[in-house]
């Protein structure tokens, strides 16, 4: 078959070659944008006057005609064709003739990938930004029933401090939020146009940029030529923003993953969510939360290849470039299935709420508030410390718990403490003193809750 840059050659590619350089089995996901792409910049040779009106909308038409083949399944795209830019060509070539080869007049398929990518990644963030805010809602509904719940903070994972299960939980629509705004912003150098920097180096025809930028509804321009079709920032950013984001998720299956264990219990996932063994009849596993913290690592494998990819090219387009497809279309399917299943995942969970106070009834989760107490008492911290330590010491060895203790007990220790500190031991005293901006009091969580359950997010 004859290559659209054939002219100079003599010979035919090697097949090995066609089949190693070709991007046309991945790259086709980038069809609508390309014709896109097309339309906007042959609209553009138009109005300057590059093209005659007639050619124009011949052009147009066949693009159109060409997009609806793609749309019913209808088009083949060949590897001899190499990639989604040269298989449209030559099928709207095919589908008009020759006039169809005056598309490509003014541009080069530089500036085009790169306006195909930046155009793919515009849409698809405001997707995952939808994605996000979604599970959010879903954290912040669980929040809502559980603002009562009380849980064993950790810190080590050894029980530290109790705290409502919905502070938790908010801490996750926090870090979510975060990655909403990284996303967000990413958009202004998203949204920039690269078309018209041709090749490398701009190009001889009078083009209009700015129009081009309009009608695809671009904020701006990238300046440079050459950094146009060498730059793939936008894309490590959003690998970056992507790896976050998983970082956040997995940490969460973690935590689902340990708190629905037998041990825990503190949560059971619906069994739409869960899967069996095929050995063990009892078994109900979480795979979903399992397999999201697995793919965390092909996603971090993605921001890697692609950083690795870039450091050592020359400017300006190389081929290598053509490697950072795979990875952000593999980062961006990862990401949205695992935000697909954790919006319903989250919103069906059942919360033991019974084992989760109990969990945090028996433990020494309330030795700091006995420790605060003997400080509010006149005793420096320190001291303190050292008594609650003592007292928590002797609880072991008697194997009760503080709030078991009698008067005459504490009295071994301090003559500091008095009725009142079985009132102040009691954990929902020891959440709801807790009371300064950002803590676990209720007060505050309900705060954290209006704040949260008000953001909006735009881009
Ligand atoms: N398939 C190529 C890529 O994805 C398109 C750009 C090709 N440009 C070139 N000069 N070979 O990067």
């Amino acid at each position: 078959m004859s290559k659209l840059w054939g002219g100079r050659f003599t010979k035919a590619t090697d097949q090995l070659v066609e089949e190693y350089t070709a991007s046309i089995q991945f790259d086709q996901q980038l069809w609508k944008e390309d014709i896109t792409g097309s339309l906007a910049h042959v609209t553009m040779l138009g109005k300057c006057g590059i093209l005659p009106a007639e050619d124009v909308e011949t052009i147009k038409q066949g693009l159109k005609k060409v997009a609806a083949k793609i749309e019913q399944g209808e088009a083949e795209f060949t590897i001899a064709n190499e990639d989604i830019h040269m298989n449209i060509e030559k099928m709207l070539i095919d589908e008009i003739g020759p006039v169809g080869g005056k598309l490509h007049t003014g541009r080069s398929r530089n500036d085009q990938v790169a306006t195909d990518m930046h155009l793919y990644l515009r849409e698809q963030t405001i997707e995952l930004v939808e994605l996000i805010s979604k599970l959010q809602q879903s954290l912040i509904g669980q929040a809502k029933e559980n603002i009562d719940t009380i849980i064993p903070g950790y810190t080590h994972l050894q029980r530290a401090q109790p705290i409502l299960f919905a502070h938790h939980l908010l801490a996750y629509v926090a870090m979510l939020q975060r990655d909403a705004e990284r996303l967000m912003d990413s958009w202004k150098r998203i949204n920039v146009l690269p078309l018209g920097a041709g090749a490398l180096a701009g190009t001889t025809f009078p083009i209009d940029r700015e129009y081009t930028a309009e009608l695809l509804k671009f904020d701006s321009i990238y300046m440079n030529s050459l950094d146009a079709v060498s730059d793939r920032d936008f894309i490590v950013e959003f690998l970056s923003a992507a790896s976050l984001l998983m970082t956040h998720l997995s940490r969460l299956c973690e935590e689902l993953v340990l708190w629905s264990s037998d041990e825990f219990s503190f949560v059971e996932l619906d069994d739409a969510f869960c899967t069996g063994s095929s050995i063990m009849p009892q078994k109900k596993n979480p795979d979903v939360a399992e397999l999201v913290r697995g793919k965390t690592g092909r996603v971090y494998g993605n921001l890697v290849g692609m950083l690795t990819v870039l450091k050592g090219l020359p400017l300006a387009y190389n081929k290598d470039m053509q490697e950072d497809k795979e990875g952000m279309f593999d980062t961006l399917e990862t990401i949205h299935g695992a935000l697909s299943l954790f919006i319903p995942m989250i919103a069906t969970m059942k919360v033991g709420k019974e084992k989760m106070r109990q969990a945090a009834q028996q433990d020494f989760s309330n030795a700091t508030d006995l420790a605060d107490y003997l400080v509010n008492k006149g005793l420096p911290f320190r001291q303190a410390h050292e008594v609650v330590g003592k007292t928590v010491l002797y609880c072991i060895q008697q194997n009760k718990y503080l709030l078991d203790l009698t008067m005459d007990e504490y009295r071994q220790f301090s003559d500091l403490f008095e009725d009142d500190i079985y009132q102040t031991l009691d954990v929902m005293n020891v959440v709801n003193a807790r009371d300064a901006l950002g803590g676990t009091a209720q007060r505050q969580v309900e705060k954290q809750l209006a704040y949260m359950e008000q953001l909006k997010q735009t881009t």
